[in-house]
């Protein structure tokens, strides 16, 4: 009887001191505003968390209308629209809305970030007709008697450096693997950043958090990993945790399987919701064939979800919302973007965009001069 009261005893002192010591933890998450990203981390929000709390070169601070900035080192302030700390990227963007004009001083050297995916611009300066060529033009930089375009076609740089002038040439970390001939970009799209050190992208990934051992060591540990000795915030968390996910697993499985019904229907046959809505296009009859398709770019979502264009959120083509770890593909002559498995399936039998209806091959500038 003794030795049974001794340990339980023990085990109530164990857990209590077990709670203490995680309890010290006082670098917790926080944001600028409840829509902007969450910050923790190798980030540290100036002001509100202590600057011990982050990683040197990972300070972030918020501006006037609670944006979340970050300062590069010769690059001057973006803003920061994203971060996903299992990849360990960063999705950053101009907080004056002329990227293109950031875009001309970037230097990436001497910040702990590096792009993911980088893809040479030009920028030209011309008086031409930019309609004639289809060309985008970067509205910020350009004036009533001139037009700025950005291109990554090495046809067109041809071209226009013929007619117009050359601005310069930029490196720019694009969200996308490969645009590998982009006739005119307007560069308005969030930059995609990653950073090498500190790992912390295993431990976030198991449900971690990761951190300074200490105050006076640059030493990482991951803490907050499964463990014994039960704070009481974590029983009630369990206890909550056991009932409600049962309930939602049943209610869940229910959705899915209505959700795979529909969409079945749905994403078999992507013709069949256009062609009752849109008159079918008369001079596009053949669709494209394989290799075209697979060299258009391609991303899988990371799990944070942000998407190349953030107010793109669903396919139009089967119109479900983009889920973490889904293949999207993008069209690279206007640049909308798709499931892959739904885009691929629509041009085989139909070389038009679904959205714009612009053709989906390469315009005559990139494809004929
Ligand atoms: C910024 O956030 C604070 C507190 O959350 C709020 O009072 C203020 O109105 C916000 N400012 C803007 C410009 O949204
Ligand atoms: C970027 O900055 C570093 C140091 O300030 C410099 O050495 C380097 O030449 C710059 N790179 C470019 C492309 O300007
Ligand atoms: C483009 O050229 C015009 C003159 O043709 C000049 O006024 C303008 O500043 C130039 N713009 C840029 C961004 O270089
Ligand atoms: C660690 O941080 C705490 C609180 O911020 C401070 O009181 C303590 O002196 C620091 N220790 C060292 C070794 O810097």
């Amino acid at each position: 009887m003794d030795t049974i009261i001794k340990t339980i005893s023990f085990f109530l002192l164990f857990s209590s001191f077990s709670y203490m010591v995680t309890s010290t933890e006082s670098c917790s998450s926080s944001a600028c505003h409840r829509n902007e990203p969450m910050i923790r981390f190798p980030f540290q929000l100036e002001n509100i968390q202590a600057k011990s709390c982050g990683y040197p070169g990972f300070d972030l601070s918020c501006d006037s209308t609670n944006q979340t900035v970050i300062e590069l080192p010769n690059s001057g302030k973006f803003t920061v629209k994203a971060i996903d700390y299992g990849t360990q990227e960063i999705w950053i963007n101009d907080p004056n809305d002329c990227l293109p004009q950031h875009l001309l001083s970037l230097n990436l050297s001497g910040s702990p970030f590096n792009g993911v995916y980088i893809q040479d611009f030009t920028l030209f300066n011309c008086s031409l007709d930019y309609r004639k060529y289809r060309l985008n033009p970067i509205a910020c930089l350009s004036g009533s008697t001139y037009t700025v375009f950005a291109t990554s076609s090495l046809r067109a740089i041809k071209v226009l450096s013929s007619t117009c002038s050359l601005i310069s040439t930029v490196s720019v970390p694009v969200q996308w693997p490969f645009y590998e001939q982009v006739l005119s970009s307007d560069l308005s799209d969030d930059l995609q950043l990653t950073w090498v050190a500190p790992q912390c992208g295993r431990c976030e990934s198991r449900g971690g958090r990761c951190g300074f051992e200490s105050n006076s060591s640059q030493e990482i540990q991951c803490t907050n990993t499964p463990r014994h000795g039960i704070p009481r915030s974590a029983r009630y968390a369990i206890t909550v945790g056991a009932g409600v996910p049962a309930f939602l697993c049943v209610v869940g499985l229910l959705c899915f399987v209505c959700g795979r019904v529909k969409s079945y229907g749905r994403r078999r046959n992507p013709m069949a919701e256009f062609s009752s809505t849109v008159t079918p296009q008369p001079t596009i009859a053949a669709g494209l064939d394989g290799s075209t398709i697979e060299s258009y770019p391609k991303i899988v979502l990371g799990g944070s979800r942000h998407l190349p264009k953030p107010n793109d959120t669903t396919c139009p083509i089967c119109l479900s919302e983009y889920q973490p770890k889904e293949t999207l593909r993008s069209l690279p002559e206007c640049q909308h973007c798709f499931h892959a498995d739904c885009i691929d399936e629509w041009l085989r039998l139909n070389a038009a965009c679904p959205v714009c209806r612009n053709s989906a091959e390469r315009s005559p500038l990139a494809q004929a001069l």
